[in-house]
């Protein structure tokens, strides 16, 4: 609990002469305002939004005055108590209007118990005195997912007992009047049992079950769950006792810590500040109102919806008769509607536009061309993105005559469902134009991030040599249903050759071919698998050659029912694909283990996320992770590569990626990097102190 809860009491004259007990909490996420009134006992509870740095401090448990005790003083106190909830009451906001007799809610406010996002479970009361209220499905639906629930719904659940358009207070006031001298034991949710639950251990077993399913390795989902089975079999007070055991062992988790992290890096993403110390959000951005998109493939389509749900008017550019049509009916279905979107094949129609964001095929050639026309047709101050994946921003800037108007908008799929956004700019862009385009992340509800030009910027770069690694261990004997059942346990929502087959395995391969890492003068004999020097899988390479693309063929890595179908079981022909490939190349398949597959692939993950920002290419370590939470599915509650770095102890993943070195010498991405040495030779600072090692090196930003 946080540390800044002030009791003050104060006397004040009303009709008659009552006492009024203000208390105010720092406490949860959102600001919420939450006011008790009761006839002649005022109680008015403010909460002003958490100071979350407060909530790793154990302290809290030790010293008072404790929310728990505060509450359970509410909840017996021999008046009637109404919470009258204006705005947001969530976490331990929500928990106090449990403590109360009666709640009222605005027809505007929202209500919810968020703590599982941070790692925690309402430890105030909520998990034991909602289940009460609610029943338990409903209860265990709402902690464990910290869902927020509307007024509406929050009547018909029976969390709140009246809704107002009005005065929320006025009305609180004139009923908790009427109910004086009405017993309230009933009121007491710590007094009732809980609504009876039949087949209660299937249902909690398969609770858990479910709960693991959503975030995998996370503890507080599941802590959750006990929590509210402490309220279904346990008398209030015994729960209460559960509920504080939960509590602590979860406030204490790294887990918890990670998640908070995680609340902090989101919101730092947005403070991007230049080499010259200008914040982006200081430098005077011209207003964006109207977008063209070019292309409507994949990406053109998501990003359409994105900017036309930001409010912005768009024109849609596709020159492919079919994919026009096809992409109308699909953003019209997307947006329910038109929705502010034109569309055209001719590209005189971005003329008009304040920004143009090109989603065209990933082809430095066709992008060039693109570059070229839109400096020509579009209006002086006009923005020109692209989303390429990996190639050179500069090289297109060099196609315009506006070089300092040009970015990446590096979205990912489906763009108008992923939360982020890398911003790349490149080094004639100007900040100017950064700050335009981290606004209008802004408007698109994303978390966009700054970034340095480089291959792959800073997701698509550290992206490579974990999959390289992969590869790698498939050679060496390991199947893909090894490695992905590692890194799903570690909680990514999908291993990593699961992943492959969702996005396209010819993605990659394109890439390479562009690359001349593949192509006809690769022959079978042991060449195949070194380029310039290094080692090399062709194995992604065969599969394509195969006709195995992933699902949309509904083959890859894994065998699908049809096309587009998502199931993925296990195919022997992959295993016998294995056995002749390491046959063919003299390899010998030896027994991996979990922890190798986890080092090998996040070890050279994280190496490369120390040269990122080595390169100047991120601004800082909690950059690179929100990148990593928001785009690539790394688990919250392990905070993101570099903070799961430092959690491991920057010693050990040193000594892990030398070890693995040594056995792989041509492998260079297992290759320590002189950061990461650095970092470990100063005694490992943590992860906010970085930056002090880093200092001296060129920014790209
Ligand atoms: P896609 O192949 O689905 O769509 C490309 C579209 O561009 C096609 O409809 C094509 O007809 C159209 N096009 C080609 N030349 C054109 C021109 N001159 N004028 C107008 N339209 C033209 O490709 P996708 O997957 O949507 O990728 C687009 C870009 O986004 C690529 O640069 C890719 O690297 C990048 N990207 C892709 C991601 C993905 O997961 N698919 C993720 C992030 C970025």
């Amino acid at each position: 609990m946080p540390q800044c809860v002030c009791v003050c009491v104060c006397v004040c004259v009303c009709v008659c002469v009552c006492v009024c007990v203000c208390v105010c909490v720092c406490v949860c996420v959102c600001v919420c305002v939450c006011v008790c009134v009761c006839v002649c006992v005022c109680v008015c509870v403010c909460f002003k939004g958490a100071d979350i740095k407060e909530f790793g401090n154990v302290s809290h448990l030790e010293s008072g005055p404790h929310l728990v005790e505060i509450f359970e003083s509410v909840e017996a106190l021999a008046k009637p108590v109404v919470a009258a909830i204006e705005g947001f009451a969530l976490g331990g906001g929500l928990e106090l209007a449990l403590a109360c007799h009666y709640r009222f809610g605005h027809s505007e406010a929202r209500v919810g118990l968020p703590e599982v996002s941070l790692g925690l479970l309402p430890g105030a009361g909520g998990s034991q005195r909602l289940p009460r209220l609610l029943g338990v499905r409903a209860a265990l639906d709402m902690i464990v997912t910290g869902r927020h629930v509307a007024a509406g719904e929050a009547l018909k659940l029976g969390l709140l007992d009246r809704l107002t358009d009005g005065n929320t207070v006025d009305a609180a006031v004139r009923f908790a009047q009427s109910a004086e001298g009405k017993p309230l034991d009933d009121r007491r949710l710590g007094n009732r049992p809980c609504p009876p639950l039949e087949n209660i251990d299937a249902f909690f077993e398969e609770a858990l079950i479910h709960a693991r399913g959503r975030a995998r390795g996370a503890a507080a989902p599941l802590a959750c769950v006990q929590a509210v089975r402490g309220a279904a079999t346990l008398p209030f007070l015994k729960g209460m006792e559960l509920e504080k055991r939960l509590m602590e062992t979860l406030m204490t988790s790294g887990q918890a810590q990670a998640s908070r992290y995680c609340f902090f890096t989101e919101r730092g993403a947005a403070r991007w500040t230049t080499p010259t110390g200008a914040r982006w959000d200081t430098c005077r951005a011209r207003p964006i109102s109207t977008a063209a998109v070019i292309g409507l493939g994949t990406m053109g389509r998501g990003i359409t919806v994105a900017l036309a749900r930001a409010g912005l008017s768009v024109v849609a550019v596709e020159t492919q008769e079919h994919q026009l049509d096809e992409a109308q009916r699909a953003v019209s279905r997307m947006l329910k509607g038109g929705g502010g979107v034109s569309y055209s094949a001719d590209l005189q129609a971005a003329a008009g536009a304040d920004l143009v964001v090109e989603a065209v095929f990933e082809d430095m050639a066709v992008k060039e061309e693109i570059f070229k026309q839109l400096s020509s047709v579009c209006k002086p101050g006009a923005l020109l993105a692209t989303n390429t994946s990996s190639l050179d921003i500069d090289r297109l800037a060099s196609c315009t005559l506006r070089p300092e108007q040009v970015l990446g908008l590096h979205f990912f799929a489906p763009a108008h469902v992923m939360r982020l956004l890398e911003v790349v700019s490149g080094p004639r862009t100007s900040p100017q134009t950064v700050a335009a385009a981290m606004q209008l992340g802004r408007r698109m509800g994303k978390v966009s991030v700054a970034v340095g030009n480089c291959p792959g910027f800073v997701g698509n770069r550290m992206l490579k040599p974990y999959l390289e690694q992969a590869y790698f261990l498939l050679e060496e004997g390991a199947s893909p249903e090894l490695v992905d059942a590692a890194l799903e346990e570690f909680g990514f929502p999908m291993g990593v050759f699961k992943m492959s087959d969702l996005s396209g395995l010819d993605i990659g391969w394109r890439v390479r071919k562009e690359e001349g890492l593949t192509g006809p003068g690769v022959t079978a004999d042991q060449p195949m698998r070194t380029r310039r020097g290094r080692r090399y899988s062709p194995l992604g390479d065969l599969m394509c050659e195969e006709g195995r693309y992933g699902q949309k063929t509904g083959r890859g890595w894994y065998l699908y029912d049809r096309p587009g179908a998502r199931v993925a079981r296990s195919d022997p022909w992959l295993r016998s694909f294995l056995e002749e490939y390491r046959e063919r190349h003299g390899l010998l398949a030896r027994r991996i283990d979990q922890q190798e597959v986890l080092e090998r692939c996040l070890y050279a993950l994280i190496n490369e996320g120390f040269r990122v920002l080595e390169d100047g290419v991120a601004a800082s370590p909690q950059n690179i992770d929100a990148i990593y939470v928001f785009g690539y599915g790394w688990p919250k509650h392990r905070g993101g590569p570099m903070f799961y770095a430092a959690q491991v102890g920057l010693a050990r993943v040193l000594e892990g990626l030398e070890k693995y070195h040594k056995a792989h010498p041509d492998s260079p991405h297992l290759q320590p990097c002189s950061l990461l040495r650095r970092l470990v030779a100063s005694g490992s600072p943590p992860i906010h102190k970085w930056s002090e090692v880093v200092k001296g090196h060129r920014s790209q930003l």
